[in-house]
């Protein structure tokens, strides 16, 4: 297993080509050889590690934001998959209110039922399950999946696509409402989703669906939201267009501040809702932004080669100064932020987790050894690198017994420095 070639572009053999419209494309920015972001390691598995070239560029066409290359789901998402949506209370908090409004906006009708794509560990439908509403989470990964069905969350253990949508429609019929959260931003072959979602979707039911937004990521220079499990980087002008081709339409956004900055889009079929005035106001925000010029990504590029060298800086003089420096989650972000920059051992000794399936493995690439989070208790560092920052409060609040004994968080995101 290798990575997957993007469709042919035809008539420039050298250039990717866009996984939307075809249309080849160069990348703004490489970050070099990178692992799988997610794949901890033992020691035996450092020989046999696998890498590839993460580059990203926009389709000059269609303005989508994306990887060159992609690794093959399977190798990502698996019965060994290490990240577990429910480790976070910001994010269990989250989804409960997501539930809630879904709840209270699209499922008040006679025997409601919620289809959810990348359902994880259950953390949205769990709400449904205690319910007992007719629910659905379509989830790959084995072993998140087991912890959702524990939870009493009915789910089928696939990758979605066309044939799956269309299998549930035989057996379950259409959906009322189907969700997704940091999930279409992961898939290579959009159309397929897309052609299951207008299968399963009733006539007046709605596509809601949330990813990290283009714009944050451009504006706060969040490089590590690329990594391989994220094909794709959204803005309503591409997904705009993306659902066109599929006879439907954004009805509506809803801003959401997880994930560093996150978007909730609301889509249904062509013709069936009406869009409120937000939609037509996020174009006109995302030209301000300039998320339809070249030029805004060749800038960006050098605000993250800036960012990239302030970090070894900071990190390399604390190092001179004989402190202590500890890494703080042990986040798939974190995967394009220390092999990019070249992080090692030498900088940061460890980093804590509390994910136990990382606990006593080895970062991907960088080969750092994650420990669990009471030895960051027993033996607080000077400095904790915080690979979490989109948990940046949470952890702050749950810190403060650290920080009043002196001990310091350092940060990249929107800029490098040191807090509080
Ligand atoms: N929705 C959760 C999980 C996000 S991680 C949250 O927001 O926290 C992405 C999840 O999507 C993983 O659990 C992965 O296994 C799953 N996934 C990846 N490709 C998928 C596909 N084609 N269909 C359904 N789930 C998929
Ligand atoms: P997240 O930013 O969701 O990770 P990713 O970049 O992979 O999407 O952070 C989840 C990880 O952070 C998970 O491995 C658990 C870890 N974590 C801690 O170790 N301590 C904490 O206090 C928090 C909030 C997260």
């Amino acid at each position: 297993m290798t990575t997957i070639d993007p469709p042919s572009s035809g008539d420039s053999p050298g250039s990717p080509a866009c996984r939307i419209c075809g249309t080849p494309f160069e990348p703004f920015i490489s970050f070099g050889r990178q692992p799988i972001s997610n794949a901890f390691l033992t020691v035996a598995d450092f020989d046999s590690e696998f890498f590839y070239e993460l580059r990203v560029g926009a389709c000059p066409a269609c303005r989508m934001v994306q990887l060159a290359e992609l690794v093959d789901p399977k190798m990502l998402f698996h019965e060994a998959y290490a990240f577990f949506s429910g480790t976070s209370k910001g994010m269990t908090d989250h989804f409960a209110r997501f539930a809630d409004s879904l709840r209270q906006q699209h499922l008040g009708g006679r025997d409601p039922f919620i289809v959810e794509i990348g359902s994880n560990d259950g953390i949205m439908l769990q709400h449904f399950a205690h319910d007992s509403m007719r629910h659905l989470g379509v989830e790959p990964s084995a072993n998140v999946a087991e912890v959702a069905r524990a939870k009493g969350v009915r789910t089928i253990c696939r990758f979605f696509d066309e044939s799956l949508a269309r299998e549930i429609l035989d057996d379950e019929g259409p959906a009322d409402v189907i969700a997704a959260a940091n999930v279409m931003c992961h898939i290579a072959d959009l159309h397929s989703v897309l052609r299951g979602v207008r299968l399963l979707l009733k006539p007046a039911g709605v596509f809601i669906f949330e990813d990290p937004y283009l714009g944050d990521i451009i504006l706060k220079t969040s490089y590590d939201q690329i990594y391989d499990e994220h094909a794709f980087y959204f803005s309503i002008t591409s997904l705009s267009r993306l659902f066109a081709m599929h006879d439907m339409e954004i009805v509506d956004i809803d801003p959401q501040t997880v994930h560093g900055g996150s978007i909730r889009w609301t889509v249904m079929h062509r013709g069936a809702g009406r869009a409120s005035p937000r939609v037509p106001a996020q174009f006109e925000r995302e030209r301000a932004v300039g998320l339809d010029r070249d030029e805004t990504f060749a800038d960006w590029r050098g605000r993250v080669e800036a960012s990239r060298r302030d970090l070894l800086d900071l990190l390399g003089k604390a190092r001179m100064d004989g402190k202590r420096i500890v890494g703080y989650a042990a986040t798939a972000k974190s995967a394009t932020v220390t092999n990019y920059c070249g992080i090692d051992r030498d900088l940061v000794e460890s980093i804590s987790d509390t994910t136990p399936i990382k606990q006593g493995k080895y970062s991907p690439g960088m080969h750092i050894p994650v420990r669990p989070y009471a030895e960051f208790q027993a033996h607080p560092p000077d400095y904790a690198l915080l690979f979490a920052w989109n948990h940046a409060d949470e952890i702050l609040a749950k810190e403060q017994g650290f920080v009043a004994n002196g001990g310091r968080l350092i940060v990249y995101v929107p800029r490098v420095g040191i807090v509080p």
